[in-house]
């Protein structure tokens, strides 16, 4: 190749590298001269709430995958419905479900304080995700930033977009590549079901009809979850290590514990059982992946640049 060749031939490879790596505008270092407390600020206040309500963690990290999954990590999820505005909170799956925005308005309450009008909330919520991770002994890993606000919200979107704990193993995998997810990446992001809890009216068909469950697991949660009444009482996704951030939740997969019909399908003979095995044993590779998956997962469809705004309060726009 010639001298010029092989220069344009750089050229060119640099400039598809810049259009084709996803979210070249997003970076960890985002706010490193605007804000550079962003990432202690957050911390210290996820330490608080968590040392408050361990389960705050888990509640965050599923709040910034409803958020993710509908028209992207744009806040959208954390917009309160008003006279003339629909949001996505009443959304079927998240109705008297997804919880932490008052943690969230406090993030972003210290953030305001410290660096005014520059820190998106969906940011704030990926941030936010990473270390309540990371502080219920979970792994980390750097989160790009530099996701602006959404204006809108869409509450058909999270009715469609969310999957349901109710989808069989080729829906949900059909649910996650909408997203541009992969099945390891479905099955490694399940495993966020190693903290938090969930409530008998989505468990009671899988602990009452299934027969894939251990007998005494389907007992033990019987017990508070009632064949009629009880919709709302709670149990652990993980009864093992329920405020602990660890590979626990796949042991239980192969041991037919798995709480969530969603859950229990990545390991009944399908496609998922070996790499389900593999972190089981392994919560090295499970911490690996997870955190990869998280990174891909916080880049759907972000606003950037000058789409969005950067919201004064999460719960309503400017
Ligand atoms: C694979 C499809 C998924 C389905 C069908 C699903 C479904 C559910 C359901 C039904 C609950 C209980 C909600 C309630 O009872 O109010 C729940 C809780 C939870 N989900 Fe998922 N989920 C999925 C994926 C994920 C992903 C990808 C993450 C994050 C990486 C995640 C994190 C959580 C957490 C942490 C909780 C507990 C929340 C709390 O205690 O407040 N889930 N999920
Ligand atoms: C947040 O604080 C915890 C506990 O002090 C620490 O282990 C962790 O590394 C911090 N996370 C970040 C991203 O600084
Ligand atoms: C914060 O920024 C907003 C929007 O730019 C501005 O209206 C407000 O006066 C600022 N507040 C402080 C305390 O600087
Ligand atoms: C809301 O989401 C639905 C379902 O995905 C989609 O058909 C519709 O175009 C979206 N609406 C707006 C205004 O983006
Ligand atoms: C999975 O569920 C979908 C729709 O919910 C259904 O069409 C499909 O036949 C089911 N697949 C299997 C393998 O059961
Ligand atoms: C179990 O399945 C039967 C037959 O389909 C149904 O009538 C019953 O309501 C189911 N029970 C629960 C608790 O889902």
């Amino acid at each position: 190749m010639s001298s010029i060749n092989t220069c344009f031939y750089v050229i060119v490879s640099i400039l598809s590298l810049l259009a084709f790596s996803s979210n070249a505008n997003l970076s960890p270092h985002f706010y490193a001269r605007t804000c550079p407390n962003l990432q202690t600020i957050v911390n210290n206040t996820m330490k608080q709430a968590i040392a408050t309500e361990p389960r705050i963690g888990a509640s965050i990290l599923r709040l910034f995958f409803h958020d993710c999954f509908v028209q992207g990590c744009d806040a959208s999820i954390l917009l309160d419905d008003t006279a003339t505005f629909i949001g996505e909170k009443t959304a079927f799956p998240n109705i008297n479900s997804v919880r932490g925005f008052e943690v969230i308005d406090n993030i972003k309450h210290n953030v305001e304080a410290a660096c005014n009008a520059t820190v998106s909330c969906a940011d704030i919520l990926a941030l936010a995700a990473r270390d309540g991770v990371v502080l219920l002994g979970g792994p980390s890993w750097k989160v790009p930033l530099g996701r602006r606000d959404s204006r809108t919200a869409n509450k058909s979107a999270a009715n469609s977009d969310l999957p349901s704990p109710f989808l069989n193993l080729s829906a949900l995998i059909t649910s996650f590549a909408h997203k541009g997810l992969t099945a390891r990446d479905l099955t490694a992001l399940s495993g966020g079901h190693t903290i938090g809890k969930a409530q008998c009216q989505f468990f009671r068909t899988r602990i009452y009809n299934e027969t894939n469950i251990d007998p005494n697991f389907a007992a033990t949660r019987r017990a508070t979850c009632p064949v009629s009444g009880g919709n709302t009482n709670l149990a652990p996704l993980d009864t093992v290590t329920p405020t602990h951030f660890d590979n626990n939740y796949y042991t239980n997969l192969v041991n037919q514990r798995g709480l969530l019909h969603s859950d229990q399908v990545l390991f009944n003979g399908g496609s998922q059982d070996a790499l389900v095995s593999t972190y089981s044993g392994n919560s090295a590779a499970f911490f690996k992946d997870f955190a990869v998956a998280m990174v891909k997962m916080g880049n759907i469809s972000p606003l950037t640049g000058t789409n969005g705004e950067i919201r004064r309060n999460c719960r309503v726009v400017n």
